[in-house]
């Protein structure tokens, strides 16, 4: 049956308003209908096709996955090479390169650039033949590529077909494939619960999955694109500048990177690289440095090209955040909970900007899952402030005395049992606050900032207690006096008075310090915060009922069963009462305190480390402001977490204030 021509209108009208939705969501990153919305359309254009096989066409958004496997890829010859770049580090060598460029060029006055951050993926050269998508290629040597056309097309924020009225006849498109952090994460999370190999970095995953043979793997992969420059170009508008082809890119509908900025001289490109340095570990995506191109394109031509390196662009590359290593042994923790962290000690070495010499190994299973033996080459992640990680094992590299990694069967720190309780993945000690490894962890937790914080009593001075059994327990702590701390190594009369002095001072807090110090398991600050406001009162919370507990904003069935088996532990509950006999106090419950952010509205992006997104959310909530989804130029604040993507980008171009999420709970708290 032939189709009437109000489907052939459906269809087109569908399919329009679908590439039109996928601009916006991947673009602009503005989004003006929710994802259900177009699933409908999507939805409806698909059955119509079904219906009407005939009106199939290779760029409707349907025809993403579909090609069959392939035996291997073809190979695709580059009609101009795709280039490589000359990197440097330093100040000086940008103004060594910058004055390079102008004494070519006969020129003194600044050069106008244009700074792009510097994407970790994998290059693509992408073929639009009268708009339409006709072939995706790899950067391969330069010269010839492989042809990951059907890969490509399965990436949703590559367009099929281009828009605007002046696309060129001819495209050919480059830029970056790269895999977002979040989905890196989110396919690890998924693999190590499979038992599967883990992606080593967002950069391996990309190649990775733009290697697949079958594009239905790479179509479950969340890939995504920024465009930064134009190869071949035929019956195109004329573009005088680099920042002119990222307009016009954009114009098409290929996605390009935001931060991208003009900037005049040398010294204007070092600020932008120092600035987005800053920024590193809150964008989405991994950059490993920016680069730096003369802007005008006739000057780009004047200045040439030396084996394969472009003299007008340049990479100022960031320390990198991974490096290889030797594993000189494994240490194993005993933390505040009794859970037994394996720590690797590394020959030390600079990653991430900083000298690292031990990295986190998580537990046993981890272990296991890299092959991990002492005397390994092994590859250290560090980004941001976040705690070094062994991601790989160079197994290559091994040597022949290495040796393997034995795990304790006894606690390393009192020799209890270790158990492993189930459906976990850590081995815990049974040794509970027996074991003095517990008992500092315990003390120090209590004194610490967020807690009871009991200045001057920090890591050492909570080992030295434990260790010279000066006290056993935090409520001990209480009945210290100046004539036994001085007693103890390194202690004079004066810092004993003061000691003794912070603890009784420290006896005046809050009821959400206290129930975090107390140290129960899965019981942060922001629980313990949500627990104080709920109950009010510390006795209805320490009678309180599973089902009582299940009452309060974020406390699920895990953390409610610890809240309720801590209260009903015998040993807690002696020292609760020592506690309270010592004189621990708190104000009487502070509910409202008015609405100090009254009117504001606060966005969240990005990952929380201390907290969940609904606990920050609750908080700003109960301080009374509006948390809303979206960065607009109506939000007052913005708070990004590491990972955080489009939304702090869109929030730096509107010049909302961002913080960290140090700044923000420091924020909080001074509020609450
Ligand atoms: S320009 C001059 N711009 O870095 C031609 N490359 O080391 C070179 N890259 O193979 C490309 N972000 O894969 C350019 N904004 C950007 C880039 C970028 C990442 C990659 C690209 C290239 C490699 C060069």
């Amino acid at each position: 049956m032939k189709a009437p021509r109000s489907v052939r209108q459906e269809i087109d009208a569908l399919r329009e308003a679908l590439a039109y939705h996928n601009y916006r969501y991947h673009v602009l990153d503005d989004p003006d209908v929710a994802d259900g919305d177009y699933d409908v359309l999507f939805d409806r254009l698909s059955a119509l096709e079904d219906q009407y096989p005939e009106l199939v066409s290779a760029d409707s958004p349907t025809q993403r996955v579909g090609a069959q496997p392939k035996a291997e890829f073809g190979s695709v010859e580059h009609e101009s090479p795709m280039l490589s770049l000359d990197k440097c580090t330093t100040l000086d060598e940008v103004v060594a390169w910058d004055e390079r460029c102008r004494s070519r060029l006969g020129r003194v006055a600044p050069l106008d650039y244009s700074c792009e951050p510097k994407i970790d993926g994998v290059a693509v050269s992408l073929h639009y033949a009268r708009g339409e998508l006709a072939l995706a290629a790899t950067r391969g040597d330069g010269t010839t590529g492989e042809d990951i056309t059907a890969n490509v097309r399965t990436i949703a924020a590559i367009p099929l077909r281009l828009r605007g009225d002046d696309v060129p006849e001819r495209l050919e498109a480059r830029g970056e494939i790269y895999l977002p952090i979040a989905g890196f994460h989110a396919f690890n999370d998924a693999a190590r619960a499979r038992g599967d190999k883990l992606l080593v970095n967002p950069r391996n995953g990309a190649a990775g999955s733009l290697r697949q043979l079958d594009p239905k793997i790479t179509a479950t992969r969340p890939l995504t694109l920024f465009c930064y420059s134009i190869g071949a170009v035929q019956r195109g508008p004329a573009l005088a500048t680099q920042t002119a082809v990222m307009g016009a890119l954009k114009r098409w509908g290929l996605r390009v990177n935001p931060l991208r900025a003009t900037v005049a001289g040398a010294a204007a490109c070092y600020d932008y690289a120092m600035k987005l340095l800053d920024l590193r570990a809150q964008l989405a995506y991994q950059i490993d440095g920016v680069v730096i191109k003369v802007d005008a394109l006739n000057l780009q031509q004047q200045l040439g090209t030396i084996t394969r390196k472009p003299r007008w662009a340049m990479a100022y590359k960031y320390p990198a955040e991974e490096a290889t290593t030797q594993l000189l042994g494994v240490e194993f923790q005993v933390g505040r909970t009794g859970a037994i962290t394996p720590v690797a000690r590394l020959e030390p070495v600079f990653v991430g900007g900083v000298t690292v010499s031990n990295a986190t190994l998580h537990n046993l299973t981890e272990v296991q899952r890299l092959g991990l033996m002492i005397g390994d080459t092994v590859l250290v992640h560090r980004a941001g402030d976040v705690i070094p990680q062994v991601v790989k094992v160079i197994t290559a590299r091994r040597p022949a005395d290495a040796r393997a990694v034995d795990f304790p069967s006894r606690c390393p720190a009192c020799g209890s049992e270790l158990f492993h309780p189930d459906g976990e993945a850590v081995v815990r000690c049974s040794g509970g606050l027996a074991c003095p490894a517990q008992r500092k962890e315990a003390i120090r937790h209590f004194a610490s900032r967020a807690a009871l914080d009991i200045e001057g009593l920090g890591d050492k001075l909570a080992d030295q207690l434990v260790e010279s059994q000066c006290i056993d327990t935090i409520a001990d702590l209480f009945s210290l006096d100046a004539a036994t701390l001085t007693e103890l190594d390194r202690m004079g009369e004066k810092s004993a008075t003061k000691l003794v002095n912070a603890i009784t001072a420290s006896k005046s807090t809050t009821l959400a310090r206290f129930i975090y110090g107390l140290g129960i398991r899965d019981v942060g600050e922001a629980t313990a915060l949500n627990l104080a406001q709920h109950f009010g009162d510390f006795t209805a919370l320490r009678d309180a009922s599973v089902e009582a507990l299940l009452e309060v904003d974020d406390v699920g069935p895990v953390v409610a069963d610890r809240v309720q088996q801590f209260f009903a532990e015998p040993h807690n509950q002696t020292v609760i009462d020592a506690l309270l006999a010592a004189g621990v106090h708190w104000p009487a419950p502070a509910r409202a305190t008015g609405a100090p952010l009254k009117g504001q509205t606060w966005v969240l992006t990005g990952t929380l480390e201390q907290m969940t997104r609904d606990e920050a959310k609750a908080r700003l909530i109960a301080l009374g402001a509006k948390v809303a989804s979206s960065v607009s130029a109506k939000s007052t604040q913005v708070v990004a977490g590491p990972g955080a993507g489009s939304k702090l980008d869109r929030a730096i171009e509107l010049d909302i204030p961002v913080l960290d999420e140090s700044a923000f709970l420091r924020r909080l708290k001074s509020l609450e």
